[in-house]
């Protein structure tokens, strides 16, 4: 068994993005620059955003966090963004999800402008995407081909089996590993809680990308001998035991599932920090595309 190390790979990409961005200066050209938006102090949010602004200070992008209070409007927040939209020395900004029930989430991601939507959540981003064209790809998705490319995990043929349908995962994930391309050339299936013969579904499977966000969810008997698991799961378990007072578990029983697999990413520390590193590199990417 092999560990896809999250951690490790993310480390290396930012070291690559550090050195990308000081020939950047070097060149006497503009620094990076990544806004986020947060609505409301969601505490899993609230790390992931912190996480966000650390990464920039550590490869060197300026950054701007737009702390809002839960009662921010849903008119506010378009401003916001617009303001975003408008200012030439942002290149690339993300509005950190969920928002607060009284927010049309598709209104809001509708305005930001494309080009500077390195979370590839705008449907002219999604579009591009599932037409094989240059886009911003979600960062999730993109961090999970960029393991599976990394390590040489051969997905050309493979049965993929991705369970989940969300837009910011699973959606993006079936289109892209259907699609001609490195860590691509799958044949994918969409499995969701709807799907009634689950586990006939993943004891075929050679690659599982479990994206349903119940803990512990994919067990041992489930899996085949050989496959590769993806496990994009993060949830807080009240742990007392632990200093936090929870535990992050994913969506795999990691006891049961890893002595049988080929590859599998642990949780923490395999797709979560991907996710972080792929945001750096989108904003990389609008800042040089500008
Ligand atoms: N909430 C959970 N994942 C994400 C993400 O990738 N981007 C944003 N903006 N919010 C999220």
């Amino acid at each position: 068994m092999i560990l896809l190390d999250g951690k490790k790979t993310s480390a290396d990409l930012k070291a690559e993005i550090t050195e990308s961005v000081k020939l950047l200066k070097a060149d006497g050209k503009k620094t990076p620059h990544l806004a986020a938006i947060l609505v409301g102090t969601d505490g899993a949010s609230m790390t992931y955003v912190n996480a966000k602004v650390k990464a920039c200070e550590l490869v060197g992008f300026k950054s701007t966090l737009i702390d809002l209070p839960e009662n921010t409007s849903e008119e506010k927040l378009l401003q916001e963004i617009e303001k975003l939209n408008n200012d030439s020395d942002i290149d690339g900004f993300i509005v950190q999800l969920p928002l607060p029930k009284h927010i049309e989430e598709q209104k809001v991601l509708n305005a930001v402008n494309p080009d500077k939507d390195v979370d590839g959540f705008h449907p002219t981003n999604v579009g591009r995407m599932a037409l094989d064209m240059p886009c911003f790809l979600p960062a999730t998705p993109f961090g999970i081909l960029e393991l599976l490319e990394r390590y040489n995990v051969e997905t050309s043929g493979k049965h993929v089996v991705v369970i989940g349908r969300s837009h910011i995962v699973g959606r993006p994930m079936s289109i892209l590993m259907s699609q001609k391309r490195k860590a691509g050339d799958a044949t994918v299936t969409v499995a969701h809680s709807r799907t009634k013969n689950l586990k006939e579904l993943t004891l075929q499977a050679d690659i599982i990308v479990a994206a349903l966000g119940i803990p512990e969810f994919l067990t041992g008997d489930m899996v085949k001998d050989g496959v590769t698991i993806i496990d994009v799961g993060i949830t807080r378990i009240e742990d007392t035991t632990k200093k936090s007072g929870y535990r992050l578990a994913g969506d795999v029983h990691f006891e049961s599932v890893s002595p049988k697999s080929a590859y599998i990413t642990p949780v923490p520390g395999g797709v979560g920090p991907m996710t972080i590193a792929m945001l750096m590199k989108n904003t990389l990417l609008a800042c040089e595309r500008k």
